[in-house]
């Protein structure tokens, strides 16, 4: 075999597909660090928003994202099994998961300055060693080289109906079509957008996960890390 596989697992796919989900328990089987690239986009909307700076300054927002500090801790009791996010020492975790928060920060995600400087801080974490890291450009921009990489998807109406169980399970009655509307929403930002947009990486590995459990998709994805990156004999 020619170079030994980089051991990153890339994780790409529309929201609410059940990439985190996945991706975090597929990290703690293997014992892989999990990178939430997501959660980065949403702490730098976050800054924006307590500094008062508009959602489509680009140069400001990266500069503030540039000059602090973004950490990723794993979930525990406290964080309802989400990743823990701190902007300068400032837990806000609970903050940047409000549906206000998943709005706005589509904007933020499409400020290529803003971009730069989030994918140079997720390539640093990712040298780390073994990691899973999941987000819209990791297979085709964060990093390409990944030994596997996954495009996790699941039509909109699937999606939809996997957010009205988790909204019921906090209390909320929502309306089915106006999940499905907003999710049809958020792929045509994410797709369309002029820099790095959702795409899938021609060696990306396609998993429409409509018909399977969270369980079975880790499972899938566990069995191809192993096939992957087995060393051989
Ligand atoms: O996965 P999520 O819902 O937490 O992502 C939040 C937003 O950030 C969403 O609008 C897509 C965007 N995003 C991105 O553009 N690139 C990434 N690598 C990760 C997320």
């Amino acid at each position: 075999m020619g170079h030994p596989q980089a051991r990153q697992i890339a994780i790409d796919g529309p929201a609410g597909a059940g990439k985190s989900t996945v991706a975090r328990r597929l990290a703690d089987k293997l014992g892989y660090l999990y990178i939430d690239t997501g959660a980065m986009y949403r702490a730098s909307t976050w800054l924006a928003l307590q500094n008062n700076i508009e959602l489509t300054d680009g140069d400001a927002i990266a500069a503030l994202a540039s000059a602090s500090k973004i950490q990723l801790k794993p979930a525990d009791a406290s964080s309802d099994g989400k990743i823990r996010v701190f902007v300068n020492d400032q837990e806000i975790t609970r903050e940047i998961r409000t549906n206000r928060m998943s709005d706005l920060v589509a904007t933020v995600a499409a400020l290529g300055q803003v971009r730069t400087i989030l994918v140079d801080k997720q390539r640093e974490l990712a040298r780390e060693g073994e990691c899973v890291i999941d987000g819209r450009d990791i297979g085709t921009v964060v990093v390409p080289d990944a030994g596997l990489k996954i495009f996790m998807t699941a039509s909109a109406e699937e999606r939809a109906r996997r957010r009205q169980i988790e909204l019921a399970a906090q209390g909320e009655n929502p309306d089915f079509a106006d999940l499905l509307k907003a999710i049809n929403e958020r792929d045509y930002l994410d797709m369309n957008r002029a820099v790095s947009p959702l795409t899938k990486a021609v060696d990306a590995v396609e998993i429409i996960t409509d018909d399977m459990s969270i369980d079975e998709v880790v499972q899938t994805l566990e069995n191809l890390a192993q096939e992957t990156f087995q060393t051989p004999a």
